[in-house]
């Protein structure tokens, strides 16, 4: 199926690795040329030439860190210079620390709103301008399975991301005329340093890997690259009619029928 990407600009955040780095990655062998936004500046490198490999779209990495105030401007200044045009953009970040309600003060509060909501904010406010001059638009936020169902220790990520799904559900309201469509899409356990961070130590990896899908109707952990097959989807032409969802990729963890 051709996705219709080819010659787009799609700006993917946080994608030196994990769940963004396999979006862009995606979205580029499918034609789209991407700007690439991480901390890390060898890592964010290492991403961006492994992606230019491909001989498909151009990826140029642009170092941010998202919580930064200035970084969506610099990132836009820099997409613009090289494709003079945004037709996507995908709002990733680093998660939020795991932990109990109890165990969180006020800073740590903040740093997740500035870290999960209000980078979304910043980022999506100011790619606007650009997509209504193209006359479309596509803006998909990674979020969490946790704005579906429990998810344990998840406390500043499930309420901060709810944010992110209530401002998406605006937006697709309020740009809809302007044919730009926003969704979430929710990660179950997918396979990305951040999980391996959090597997026990103490059983080798293959059966640490089987413990934590035992709950999994499809009995495995995911791979980054099927939930960037979704958002290549989602940023495309062919999801035209979809908009204001929230889109699980999670092998079937959220047990409830929605
Ligand atoms: N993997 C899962 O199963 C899963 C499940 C639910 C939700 N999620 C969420 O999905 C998102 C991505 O997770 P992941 O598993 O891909 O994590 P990961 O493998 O740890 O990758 C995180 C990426 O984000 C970048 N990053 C972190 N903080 C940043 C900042 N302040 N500014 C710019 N870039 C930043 C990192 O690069 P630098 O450190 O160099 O900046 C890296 O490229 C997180 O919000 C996570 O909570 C993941």
């Amino acid at each position: 199926m051709d996705l219709q990407l080819q010659g787009k600009t799609a700006l993917v955040l946080a994608a030196s690795k994990g769940l963004g780095k396999a979006c862009a990655m995606a979205l580029a062998a499918e034609g789209a040329n991407v700007v690439i936004g991480a901390r890390n500046q060898d890592t964010l490198r290492a991403a961006a030439d492994e992606i230019n490999a491909l001989g498909k779209g151009i990826a140029v990495p642009v170092p941010i860190d998202v919580r930064e105030p200035e970084a969506a401007e610099k990132f836009i200044k820099t997409a613009i210079k090289h494709f003079g045009k945004i037709d996507i953009l995908v709002n990733n970040a680093g998660g939020p620390p795991f932990g109990k309600f109890e165990t969180f003060d006020d800073t740590a509060w903040a740093q997740a709103f500035e870290l999960n909501l209000l980078s979304t904010v910043r980022f999506s406010r100011q790619v606007l301008p650009y997509m209504r001059t193209t006359g479309s638009g596509r803006i998909i936020n990674i979020v969490s399975l946790s704005v579906k169902t429990y998810l344990e220790n998840s406390v500043l990520s499930t309420s901060i991301r709810m944010g992110v799904v209530g401002m998406a559900k605006m937006l697709s309201n309020e740009l809809g005329p302007d044919n730009i469509t926003v969704n979430n899409v929710a990660p179950g356990l997918i396979l990305t340093d951040r999980v391996k961070d959090t597997l026990p130590k103490t059983v080798d990896f293959e059966e640490a890997l089987a413990q934590r899908a035992k709950d999994i109707p499809l009995k495995r952990i995911g791979r980054p690259e099927e939930l960037a097959a979704l958002v290549t989807f989602l940023a495309s032409p062919l999801a035209g009619y979809i908009t204001g969802a929230t889109i699980q990729v999670d092998g079937g963890a959220v047990k409830g029928p929605y």
